[in-house]
């Protein structure tokens, strides 16, 4: 029998942690798990919770793991490796899926399910952390205020120290192109194509383009058919991502994943406490329709603490029937004041 309870996959990772913690602390009694019995266990043990082990190499099991739950918070990245399963599974079982990847191409093949998840009732909401919880709820804020916006730029400051998770996410994605959408299509053009000054609201900054998932999550939200996404970084950092443009083989290849992996692994711990209270992030949009535009600014907390509490809170706000079914984005399936739902954001209008 189907109850009301939360699943959290890969729960004793970094963010998977920091999610729990925080879905405990608002009363959510998730269950957790992942693929470690060991880890998942502990994790369960430290805080008195319902634990469970799988893999998700074969669909239908993970869907008889699922078989009683309300909703799957996925923490376990890359996503686009356990994204796909994990969906598949979910529709079978008539269970909801999120997740919090920012990977543009998790988002479009999860949209692409968007049919099959309404026939079965169950809602598709990728993306419920940062930055997709800003930076979509501010493009859908930019769109309401110029309904018309033909253009929409969007971008955010902040993201200092990476989680290991992230940084393996990056490390796959060295060898891949930009991506911008362009006329409704996503479209690859070079790493930090575009490079400009920003004014993130805490004074103007140099900005590279990046293919972060808003290049897919705006549209989706939207329909703006031009959508190009920046992030703020240093000199030395532009001029390495451009460098990638003609090194991506050599990035790509087996020898240097391998080792940069391994770099990771011995040395990127994530941001510890002090620095999650202390950090905020600076989010950025602009809408035109090419004779006006306007501009409008998020602050948020820390890109981890903000994720820690805007995923248990959506994943109650979907498993409370509050999300309309089908493939959705956090503002499509929340409307734009979404992010202001979490503690600590403010928005402002130019
Ligand atoms: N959008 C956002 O707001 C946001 C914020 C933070 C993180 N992220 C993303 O979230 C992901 C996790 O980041 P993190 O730093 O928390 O990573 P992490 O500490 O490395 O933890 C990753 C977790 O995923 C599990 N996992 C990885 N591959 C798996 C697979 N194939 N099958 C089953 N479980 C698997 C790991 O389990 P094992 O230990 O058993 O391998 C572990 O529990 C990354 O992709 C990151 O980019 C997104």
């Amino acid at each position: 029998m189907r109850n009301d309870r939360i699943l959290i996959y890969g729960a004793y990772g970094y963010t998977g942690r920091l999610v729990t913690e925080q879905a405990i602390g608002d009363g959510l009694d998730p269950i957790v798990a992942g693929r470690s019995a060991g880890k998942a266990e502990s994790l369960a043990a430290t805080h008195d919770l319902d634990y469970r082990v799988f893999t998700l190499d074969d669909s239908s099991v993970v869907a008889d793991a699922l078989a009683d739950v309300a909703v799957v918070l996925n923490c376990a990245g890359p996503f686009v490796r356990t994204s796909g399963p994990m969906v598949d599974a979910c529709i079978e079982a008539g269970t909801h899926y999120l997740d919090i990847t920012g990977e543009i191409e998790v988002f479009e093949a999860i949209a692409a399910h968007d049919t099959e998840a309404e026939a079965a009732s169950v809602t598709l909401l990728p993306g419920v952390g940062f930055d997709v919880v800003p930076t979509d709820s501010l493009a859908a804020h930019l769109s309401a205020r110029l309904p018309d916006a033909t253009h929409l730029e969007l971008g955010f400051q902040g993201l200092d120290e990476l989680s290991p998770g992230t940084a393996h996410t990056a490390i796959e994605s060295l060898d891949d192109s930009g991506t911008v959408r362009r006329d409704s299509d996503l479209v690859d053009v070079p790493v930090a194509h575009d490079v400009r000054t920003i004014d993130f609201g805490d004074g103007s900054t140099t900005a590279a383009t990046i293919q972060w998932g808003d290049v897919s999550t705006a549209y989706h939200t939207t329909g703006i058919p031009n959508v190009t996404v920046y992030a703020a970084q240093p000199e030395a950092t532009i001029r390495f991502l451009r460098l990638s443009n003609r090194l991506g083989w050599l990035l790509g290849s087996t020898p240097v994943q391998s080792a940069l992996h391994g770099l990771v692994d011995r040395f990127v711990d994530g941001p510890n406490e002090a620095a999650r209270r202390e950090e905020s992030m600076y989010v950025w949009g602009r809408a035109t329709n090419g004779e006006e535009s306007v501009v409008s600014r998020l602050v948020t907390p820390e890109s981890y603490l903000f994720t820690s509490h805007s995923a248990p809170h959506l994943a109650a706000r979907v498993r409370d029937g509050e999300a309309p079914v089908g493939f959705q984005t956090p503002a499509s399936a929340f409307g734009p004041d979404i992010a202001l739902d979490i503690d600590g954001v403010e928005r402002t209008d130019e």
